[in-house]
């Protein structure tokens, strides 16, 4: 028996990196998992392995940007497998490394769009999808340390991710008395491809990396997914509002 059999998740930024851990983890234990990104081949690749492992996914092409991409992604979440518990809004873009004077206008634009407005959305369609059966859930939204402290070069994904962490305050408060628990994760880096293709090949961008981390090592994607279940499943169900680093001390110091 899985925690989470008969339940319903759903992730957004599920073709690669923590979105795909979390979709293989739900699977894990046992919910069925509406896997969602712009990256359909990666996208499938997730189901793929989900299947393989003997889980239940399906895979749904969304742009969190866009309202009526994420309402179609809810629908069909529920279409396919009758309802929604949980849902992990994920779904990222890197920085430019480019200083707010000379950030293009639109690339801001972008960034908010994807990470600040995408969870907004998101929000806003998933919990009264939760609420309708009554039995209650969950929504953990990636935010990140760089939610908690500035990062120099990524001032929308900074801007983005601390403002994930005052809307999921917000809407925890709104719902956490009707029983949807709402939480965000503030991960350090992990092993993922937004990572990969920001280090390169450098062995000395990784040690520099790595150093930003007392744990001494940077995080391989399921760790971090471990949170977000971890924030969906009964042993949290006095935990709300919160924005959990789970980052390797990089926070602490
Ligand atoms: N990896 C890290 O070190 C790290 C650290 C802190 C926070 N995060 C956050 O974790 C989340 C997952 O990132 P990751 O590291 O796994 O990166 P990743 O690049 O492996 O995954 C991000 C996914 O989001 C998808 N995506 C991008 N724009 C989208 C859109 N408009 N609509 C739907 N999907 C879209 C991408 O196609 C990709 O599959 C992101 O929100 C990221 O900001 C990552």
């Amino acid at each position: 028996m899985g925690m989470f059999d008969g339940k319903v998740a759903l992730v957004t930024g599920a073709a690669s990196g923590i979105g795909r851990a979390s979709v293989q983890l739900f699977a894990e234990h046992g919910a069925a998992v509406m896997a969602s990104d712009v990256n359909d081949a990666g996208g499938a690749e997730t189901v793929r392995l989900v299947r393989e492992a003997g889980g239940t996914a399906e895979y749904v092409h969304a742009d969190v940007a866009k309202s009526a991409d994420v309402r179609g992604m809810v629908d069909a979440t529920v279409a396919a497998f009758g309802r929604l518990d949980f849902a992990h809004n994920n779904a990222g873009i890197p920085g430019l490394g480019l200083t707010i004077p000379d950030y293009p206008e639109e690339e801001w634009d972008r960034g908010i769009g994807v990470m600040l407005t995408g969870v907004f959305l998101g929000m806003k369609y998933q919990i009264p999808r939760i609420l309708e059966h009554g039995d209650g859930g969950a929504i953990v939204n990636t935010s990140s340390g760089a939610g908690l402290i500035g990062f120099p070069g990524m001032c929308p994904y900074v801007a983005a991710k601390h403002g994930v962490i005052g809307l999921t305050k917000t809407a925890a408060l709104e719902f956490g008395a009707q029983g949807v628990r709402i939480n965000s994760i503030c991960p350090g880096t992990a092993r993922t491809g937004m990572v990969d293709e920001w280090l390169g090949d450098s062995a000395e961008n990784l040690a520099q990396v790595v150093a930003l981390h007392p744990i001494g090592r940077i995080a391989a994607p399921r760790e971090i997914a471990e949170a977000a279940i971890w924030l969906c499943s009964p042993a949290s169900s006095f935990v709300m509002g919160i924005a959990l680093p789970v980052e390797g001390g990089y926070t602490a110091q």
